[in-house]
């Protein structure tokens, strides 16, 4: 199998094969923005249905939401977001470009291996006392920055038309906290019972400070997050139970096992609300390391639920406050707060308690990313050079390719209503311009498993030759067999 991949392939086939293109590209684009094209969006759109299987259909114990992507301002006053979620940064005196502190490297040795999540600002804090021998990632100069500060990661925008009810809303910088606020409406609405799931997916947005590699690092992003809630003193088994289950959902679904690598996090890298993190790596090529977050699983413990507890007893005074979270104390734990409207009451044990939460939260996007990476391959057939995606069967944008092999003597028409016939059960193409191993090339870079061809032998005894896209060898196959056929091996 092929050569290293190099990241510049994959955008280039990424643009001319209509995968990813540049946001706003007619008017110059639009930095660290993109769109998804025709292959791409078929692409996403399965790595978010594999993802909804594998975590809610496959389950008995994982039920679905989708919420709104604007949420009651106290709600990230609550998560802790308002407050805690910023990047330390340092502005260069000389090309006034600023720079995550913990991105910026030494002057000689390569530094560490930079890594995605948003540490806390304390321990930041603790880890940028020196930077007067860290690098200028943009104009290379050494060591003459401003003292670090914090740089907030959410968006803001205004909702309302009149003075007396507008106010500043975040756009949400994680599905999650959809989640945690809907905690009390699952429970209340369905029969799960604790341990069990709720899962989204959905778009997010953070101002990032830097931006990085194509899809990898993006402002507007689309996560897959499960909030799994336990009882406390389980939580560590379950956390372990996610580690596994979302590594081999990876591998399943065809990422090379030496390509991927858990990272456990150092106390001091823990996202504000964790207890443990480890992060499920991939092997990107570009980067310092190249191993890079494709999804965090963390042990919120109880913190979400209880901090929304205090938030929903903050309401009141952020109304006198004229709705404004500035100077407001969010109320504490006095009283019953363990009996909470947001604790769980276990019927067999008669115990009531905030539970655990263990949180997989996977990138959409730098997964998508990982799968283009994984399965790009090239090979030289007959002298001739062969790109490919190695696609998985159910991550592959187009599943069958139709072909006449040629426009004539009857085959389009035949071809065309196999089409018809195969569209009804999975994404096809049909195609009939140019020779037929141009159209099989256009099929293996656009990663289809298989590539179905009317032939002259079709017409007298209708069979059809169906083309594996990795080994390139043809079977015959009647047409009338030809759906039983391809679901089998497509396992759809
Ligand atoms: N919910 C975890 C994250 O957004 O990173």
């Amino acid at each position: 199998m092929g050569k290293i991949t190099k990241l510049e392939d994959i955008v280039s086939l990424c643009k001319r094969r209509g995968f990813i293109f540049q946001s706003s590209e007619i008017y110059g684009g639009l930095a660290s923005c993109y769109d998804y094209g025709p292959l791409g969006v078929e692409l996403k759109n399965n790595v978010k249905k594999a993802w909804w299987k594998a975590v809610v259909q496959m389950r008995d114990d994982i039920v679905g939401l989708d919420c709104s992507i604007l949420m009651h301002p106290l709600v990230w006053k609550a998560s802790g977001h308002t407050d805690k979620f910023a990047d330390l940064i340092a502005e260069c005196k000389k090309c006034n470009v600023r720079t995550r502190v913990d991105h910026l490297k030494e002057r000689v040795e390569e530094a560490a291996e930079e890594h995605t999540k948003h540490v806390s600002i304390e321990s930041a804090m603790a880890r940028a006392e020196d930077l007067s021998n860290k690098v200028c990632p943009n104009c290379g100069t050494v060591g003459k920055f401003t003292e670090p500060m914090p740089f907030k990661l959410m968006f803001e925008t205004q909702m309302g038309a009149n003075v007396d009810d507008s106010m500043t809303l975040y756009i949400r910088p994680e599905t999650a906290q959809g989640i945690f606020a809907n905690f009390r409406n699952v429970l209340d609405t369905t029969r799960v019972k604790i341990p069990f799931g709720i899962a989204q997916i959905g778009k997010s947005f953070r101002n990032e400070v830097t931006t990085k590699a194509f899809i990898f690092r993006t402002r507007e992003f689309e996560q897959a997050e499960l909030e799994f809630f336990c009882e406390q003193g389980t939580d560590e088994k379950w956390y372990e139970h996610w580690r596994r289950a979302r590594f081999k959902w990876y591998t399943d679904l065809g990422l090379k096992k030496e390509n991927l690598r858990f990272r456990e996090h150092e106390a001091n890298e823990l996202a504000h609300y964790a207890k443990a993190c480890v992060d499920i790596e991939y092997r990107f090529p570009f980067g310092s390391g190249d191993w890079q977050e494709l999804e965090g699983i963390a042990n919120r413990t109880d913190y979400d639920l209880r901090q929304h507890q205090r938030g929903m007893r903050t309401v009141n005074k952020w109304y006198e406050n004229n709705r404004d979270l500035t100077n407001i104390e969010l109320a504490d734990e006095a009283g019953d707060f363990e009996k909470g409207p947001l604790s769980y009451f276990n019927d067999e044990q008669k115990k009531r308690y905030i539970p655990y939460v263990i949180e997989p939260s996977a990138g959409i996007d730098r997964s998508a990313l990982a799968f283009l990476v994984d399965a790009y391959d090239e090979e030289m057939v007959r002298g001739e050079q062969r790109n490919l995606l190695r696609f998985h069967t159910a991550i592959a944008p187009i599943k069958v390719g139709v072909f006449p092999l040629v426009k004539r003597d009857g085959m389009p028409e035949i071809a065309r209503n196999i089409y018809d016939d195969l569209k009804r059960y999975f994404n096809c193409f049909y195609d009939e311009k140019g020779a037929v191993g141009r159209r099989y090339r256009r099929q293996d870079e656009a990663g289809t498993p298989f590539c179905v061809t009317v032939d002259g032998q079709t017409i007298k005894d209708n069979t059809v030759t169906v083309r594996d896209r990795d080994s390139m060898d043809q079977v015959r196959v009647s047409t009338d067999k030809l759906v039983s056929h391809l679901r089998e091996k497509l396992d759809l």
